[in-house]
């Protein structure tokens, strides 16, 4: 099964061709990070006009490095949710257009979905299992028990995770987003300089809240301007980034223990980060569990992690061009969706 995927929910255009939800043969993403690094975040209505100037380009590429035509597309699928709905609309627009003129079926996918399946692309991982989701957008606990069975354990109540490092990144004049970079002055830092809060850590939820630490951040360097020198920065950002990590680190063990599941798959931008990825490490060997951490390319925004579920449905004959874009669609939903689908 070959299906053509499109991703266009927040700052990157991407399309990617996928083979039996497993194989990915090309993924191509245009970020328009550079753009937006000027205004120091997402500006919601100039990713809509770069997704559609690009789009058109980043499909074809997508199709010629894989090999393929688009004659020789059995599906396509896209994200129709969550993200900004602007932006959605070009990735849904695009796919139904194809879909349409091809007369082949259309797969509408959940970002969020997508980003907890990409693992499966690279190595196979059985259910159940924990899916910690940390992007710019989202900080969210999972129960999976299969494609389309997930459960919320948690979420944040404020800023996610990606968004309170590259909050934190603009308090230190680092440029957006601030993730990747506070990483690596986190690496020659000292993360027990400062001692940040760890919050609701131990508030017996698998809820999270950044905004209270991006405020301890700030005041700190209100009182400790010194912080922000070359010298200081990185101590400044170990510091930081221990708290984050604890924190996650903290609630995915609570997240197993009352699963009793013995897997964890922690996928999303913030993934990317070395200090979670060897903290979650460290938690593995301590509990015995498996941790999950797909490749870099995989964990950021993309989209051949639309092809996991895109094919599982697309077999299913769960199909069809009778939907909107969706700003906000809560993975808890597809179950009870499915499971009264006619
Ligand atoms: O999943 P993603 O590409 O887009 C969303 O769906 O939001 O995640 C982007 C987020 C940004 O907030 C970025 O700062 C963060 O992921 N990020 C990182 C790292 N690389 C990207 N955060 C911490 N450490 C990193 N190495
Ligand atoms: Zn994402």
């Amino acid at each position: 099964m070959l299906l053509l995927c499109i991703e266009t929910s927040c700052d990157e255009t991407a399309a990617a061709v996928v083979r039996d939800g497993r194989t990915v043969l090309s993924s191509v993403v245009a970020s328009q990070i550079d753009i937006h690094a000027e205004y120091g975040g997402v500006v919601p209505e100039i990713a809509s006009r770069k997704h559609l100037e690009s789009i058109d380009f980043v499909v074809e590429q997508a199709l010629n490095e894989a090999g393929t035509a688009i004659e020789d597309m059995e599906g396509i699928v896209v994200t129709r949710g969550p993200g900004l709905i602007g932006a959605l609309l070009v990735g849904v627009c695009t796919a139904k257009g194809l879909a349409i003129g091809r007369g082949i079926p259309l797969v509408a996918v959940n970002h969020i979905e997508a980003h907890l399946l990409a693992i499966l692309l690279e190595q196979e991982v059985a259910f159940p299992f924990v899916a910690l989701v940390v992007s710019g957008g989202h900080t969210h606990l999972y129960e999976v028990r299969g494609v389309g069975q997930y459960r919320t354990l948690g979420q944040t109540i404020d800023d996610a995770a990606g968004e309170a490092f590259d909050k934190v990144g603009k308090l230190m004049g680092i440029p957006y987003p601030g993730g990747a970079h506070i990483d690596r002055l986190a690496g020659q830092g000292n993360p027990r300089a400062i001692s940040f809060p760890r919050p609701l850590l131990h508030d017996g939820s698998l809820n999270f809240s950044f905004s209270g630490l991006k405020t301890a951040v700030m005041t700190h360097l209100r009182r400790h301007p010194e912080y922000a020198s070359q010298a200081l920065l990185p101590d400044l950002c170990a510091s930081f980034q221990e708290a984050v990590c604890q924190v996650l680190t903290g609630k995915a063990a609570s997240a197993l223990e009352r699963t009793g599941c013995s897997r964890l798959v922690v996928a999303g931008g913030v993934a990317c980060n070395s200090g979670l990825r060897s903290a979650m490490k460290n938690l593995a060997e301590k509990k015995g569990v498996s941790v999950y951490f797909p490749s870099p390319g995989l964990c950021a925004d993309n989209a051949a992690m639309l092809g996991v579920p895109g094919d599982f449905y697309h077999e299913r004959g769960i199909t069809g061009l009778g939907f909107d874009a969706v700003p906000n669609w809560p993975l808890d939903t597809i179950s009870t969706e499915l499971e009264t689908r006619p």
